[in-house]
């Protein structure tokens, strides 16, 4: 088996102009674009994002962030969490494990983690062990949550249902 780099990304025009060959191109990236444009973010500065490279391409990609435990609506006991968005391989790239090395990188932090997947990848987010969150309408709105909990964290109960 190959080994496999999860690397954070820096914010350069070289890396943003790479995000363009994802699906999930948006909004995200051209703030950053435009940060970078007007110094309001240096060149080479960390952006959110992790991804794997094979040679020189960028193939996978996901954006991870820590939300503070005075925001949480998830946990139990409430506490720090991460939030994992725009996991996405390449297509020509799939099958070879880099979807489940990035998933395990956000793991190793060993907090809680919440995403929001894409339809189709239910299967996928099973197999790496995350688990619906349960719904409440007044917090998930339009969104169908999964999270992941390590050793000794619960789902928050919802007071009502
Ligand atoms: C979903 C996605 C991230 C998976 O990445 P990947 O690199 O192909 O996945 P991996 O090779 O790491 O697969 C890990 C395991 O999950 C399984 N798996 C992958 N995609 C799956 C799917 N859609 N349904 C069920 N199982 C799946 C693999 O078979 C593998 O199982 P194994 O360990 O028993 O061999 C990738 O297909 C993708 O980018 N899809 C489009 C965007 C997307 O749906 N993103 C989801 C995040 S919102």
């Amino acid at each position: 088996m190959e080994d496999i780099k999860v690397e954070r990304l820096l914010i350069n025009y070289k890396t943003l102009e790479m995000f363009k060959r994802f699906r999930e191109y948006g909004h995200q990236e051209l703030s950053m674009m435009e940060e970078l444009q007007n110094n309001i973010v240096e060149n080479n500065s960390e952006s959110p994002f992790y991804g794997i490279y094979y040679g020189n391409n960028l193939v996978a990609r996901m954006s991870l962030s820590e939300i503070k435990k005075e925001y949480d609506n998830y946990f139990d006991p409430p506490q720090d969490y991460l939030t994992l968005w725009k996991l996405e391989v390449l297509p020509d790239y799939r099958g070879r494990g880099y979807g489940k090395a990035l998933v395990d990188f956000a793991k190793s932090f060993n907090l809680p983690i919440k995403t929001n997947p894409l339809i189709n990848s239910h299967g996928f987010w099973e197999k790496m062990g995350f688990q619906k969150a349960q719904y409440d309408i007044q917090r998930d709105l339009g969104e169908n949550p999964l999270i992941w909990l390590p050793v000794g964290v619960k789902e928050k109960e919802l007071a009502s249902k």
